[in-house]
């Protein structure tokens, strides 16, 4: 079997976390005898600079080819003004569509021992353990036309009955294998798209019945993940919604430098599962070059990688016990323990990897 990882660190910090789970990778793939071939390209700024464009064609013929793609992030503010040769962040668009990874899957976590590291209420937070199902490849962010006139500007919302269907029958087979509930967020209240999408999620519905199915409005879940998110098992939603939803519940762990996500594509004929895999964060320009990233969310999105697109569940769980067993040791970064506590992207990296490889 070919084991071909594609590395895409990108920009900012995306090259920092990337270099962490690269070294995780590496740990891993030596005492699991996995073989990984771990195959570095550029995307966003840093193929802006080098071709010109954020994404080559090359590129995208290689990421066609690997296994897997493991992504960084990508953004730079020198190329955000109306001049640049190209948008850093029209790489991990064009990505997410040219390889079909409609299904993006964001699970999020907090046991009872992390409760203590959040900043919202102990009591609140503990035993959340929700997974938000985002389409990936619809919805406002792909819809036609699109434009800016002068002083006025549109998008365009679109969902057609199958790529609703297709992201409703992932969520719900994923809730099949959790606690058997979902909850369909849409605005169904304002939106024709989403009148539409609750439709054919209640349509769906009718093959899982053993799956408890709710309709929520966008507005009333962002203030339930915050008032009750130990009430969420699978959530799915459209592009948009799903995007803000996830920035707001990484709050319930912490930091967005602890939210992986596995980005999928429909299986291939021979049953491999074709994955991008990458933190929810950016490129983080703030904090970029000074050691202080968290690489949690990225080595966490790498043992995903290796559970859903190459097959080795045990490689990944002994990724996900050593990130616990870190973290449980107080071992974390600035955004994490604040700066007098926190540690380097390093010091991190150093001790989950320890905890793979002993001695
Ligand atoms: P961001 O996620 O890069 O940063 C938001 C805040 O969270 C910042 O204060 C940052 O320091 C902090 N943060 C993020 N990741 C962190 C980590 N691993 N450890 C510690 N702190 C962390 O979002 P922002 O600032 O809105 O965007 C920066 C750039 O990233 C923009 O160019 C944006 O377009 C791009 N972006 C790219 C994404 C991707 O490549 N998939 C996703 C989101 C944003
Ligand atoms: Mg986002």
């Amino acid at each position: 079997t070919r084991r071909k990882v594609l590395v895409a660190a990108g920009d900012g910090i995306g090259t920092e976390v990337t270099a962490a789970a690269v070294e995780v990778l590496r740990a891993v793939s030596q005492r699991f005898g996995l073989g990984l071939e771990l195959e570095p390209a550029l995307v966003g700024g840093a193929s802006i600079a080098a071709h010109g464009t954020a994404l080559t064609d090359a590129v995208l013929d290689r990421a066609r080819a690997a296994d897997a793609i493991l992504f960084g992030a990508v953004g730079d503010p020198r190329y955000d003004g109306p001049d640049a040769p190209d948008r850093p962040e029209r790489a991990i668009l064009a990505l997410r569509k040219q390889l079909g990874l409609f299904a993006n899957l964001r699970p999020v976590r907090v046991d009872e021992a992390s409760a203590g590291r959040s900043p919202l209420r102990e009591s609140i937070v503990a035993g959340t353990d929700l997974l938000v199902v985002r389409e990936l490849t619809g919805g406002i962010y792909f819809g036609q036309p699109r434009g800016r006139e002068g002083e006025r500007a549109f998008d365009t919302m679109v969902y057609t009955a199958p790529e609703i269907e297709r992201i409703a029958h992932v969520a719900f087979g994923l809730a099949m294998r959790r606690r058997k509930r979902l909850t369909s967020v849409d605005k169904a209240n304002v939106l024709d798209t989403s009148r539409l999408w609750r439709e054919v999620v209640t349509r769906v519905a009718a093959n899982y019945p053993e799956v408890e199915l709710e309709h929520l409005l966008v507005d009333a879940c962002a203030m339930d993940m915050l008032r009750r998110p130990t009430r969420f098992d699978v959530l799915v939603t459209g592009n948009m919604f799903g995007d803000i939803l996830t920035d707001e519940a990484s709050m319930l762990p912490g930091s967005m430098g602890l939210m992986p996500s596995a980005s999928l594509a429909p299986p291939r004929p021979d049953g491999t599962h074709p994955g991008l895999y990458e933190p929810i964060h950016g490129s983080a320009p703030d904090i970029a070059g000074q050691g202080i990233a968290n690489p949690v969310a990225t080595i966490a999105s790498a043992a995903m990688l290796l559970r859903s697109s190459l097959g080795q569940p045990e490689a990944a769980a002994a990724v996900e016990a050593a990130i616990a067993a870190t973290l449980a040791e107080g071992v974390a970064t600035v955004d994490i323990l604040g700066p007098s506590q926190g540690v380097s992207t390093q010091t991190v990296t150093e001790a989950i990897v320890a905890r793979i490889n002993p001695g």
